[in-house]
């Protein structure tokens, strides 16, 4: 896709943060990348390269960079951060009521059905496991009907059969919704069962060195074909890679 008429445009020349000694340390350098509407792109990149760093950048929480990110124009944005940030004090339901005050009571509902928390509305979020905390701050961000949907490590620490789970919900919901969509994951079928065009990511500081589309469509992916491209994918890696560095999702 040329960048031109990009729902997404992102070109960061460098974005440095002060370490704990006072030191300056370089997390992104060189960074582009465009999506078009209703585009699902995955960010994969090793642990620590940058990629919270980015996407805090690109929701517009991070301002101290250099270089220019164009998202959709007063587009509502939906964020699920690494760790799910619900409202502590307030039940689910309520959550999903304060992130969309004028959204119908009915459709926060069906959304929280989608997502098989129908019998979690009232709970808080203390009471809810790691997945149902996911899938509650999934709920949140989808409850504004998001224009631009960020989703930082979506499937992190839940167990094989949750995560597998949560991916097909994630993918249907990106589907039905067709809402463009930065997911950001070391994971890389993670990356291949969810996007349509993925971003292969250096080691600090985060530059992209490869992009990989997705041809199959997410419905069709089955195994064979995602591992084809996973294959592809690390090919493609171990081009641009100076001999002896660290690889994706191996640390
Ligand atoms: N606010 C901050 N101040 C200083 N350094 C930071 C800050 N946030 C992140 N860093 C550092 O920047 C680098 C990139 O961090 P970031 O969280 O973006 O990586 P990541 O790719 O998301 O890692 P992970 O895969 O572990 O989530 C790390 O070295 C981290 O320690
Ligand atoms: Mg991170």
């Amino acid at each position: 896709m040329s960048s031109a008429g990009a729902a997404l445009r992102i070109a960061i020349a460098s974005k440095d943060h002060i370490r704990a000694d006072g030191r300056t340390q370089r997390v992104i350098e060189k960074l582009d990348l465009s999506l078009a509407a209703g585009e699902a792109g995955a960010v994969v990149g090793p642990s620590g390269c940058g990629k919270s760093t980015l996407l805090r950048i690109v929701a517009g929480l991070d301002h101290a960079y250099d270089g220019k990110v164009e998202a959709p124009a007063q587009g509502r944005l939906g964020m699920v951060f690494q760790e799910p940030r619900l409202l502590p004090w307030r039940s689910v339901i309520d959550n999903l009521r304060i992130a969309a005050p004028h959204a119908a009571p009915q459709a926060l509902y069906a959304l929280l059905d989608e997502l098989d928390l129908a019998d979690h509305a009232g709970h808080f979020p203390g009471e809810l496991s790691l997945g149902l905390a996911r899938r509650a701050a999934l709920a949140r961000a989808l409850a504004v009907e998001p224009e631009l949907l960020l989703l930082d490590e979506p499937l992190v620490s839940l167990d094989t059969a949750l995560a597998r789970d949560l991916r097909d919900k994630i993918a249907a919901l990106i589907d039905e919704r067709r809402v463009t969509t930065l997911i950001v994951t070391h994971d890389l079928q993670e990356a291949i069962r969810l996007a349509d065009r993925i971003f292969l990511l250096s080691p600090r500081p985060a530059r992209v060195i490869a992009t990989l589309e997705v041809e199959t469509p997410r419905r069709a992916m089955n195994d064979a074909a995602a591992q084809a491209l996973e294959q592809q994918a690390r090919a493609m890696l171990a081009r641009r890679r100076p001999a002896g560095s660290r690889s994706i999702a191996s640390d």
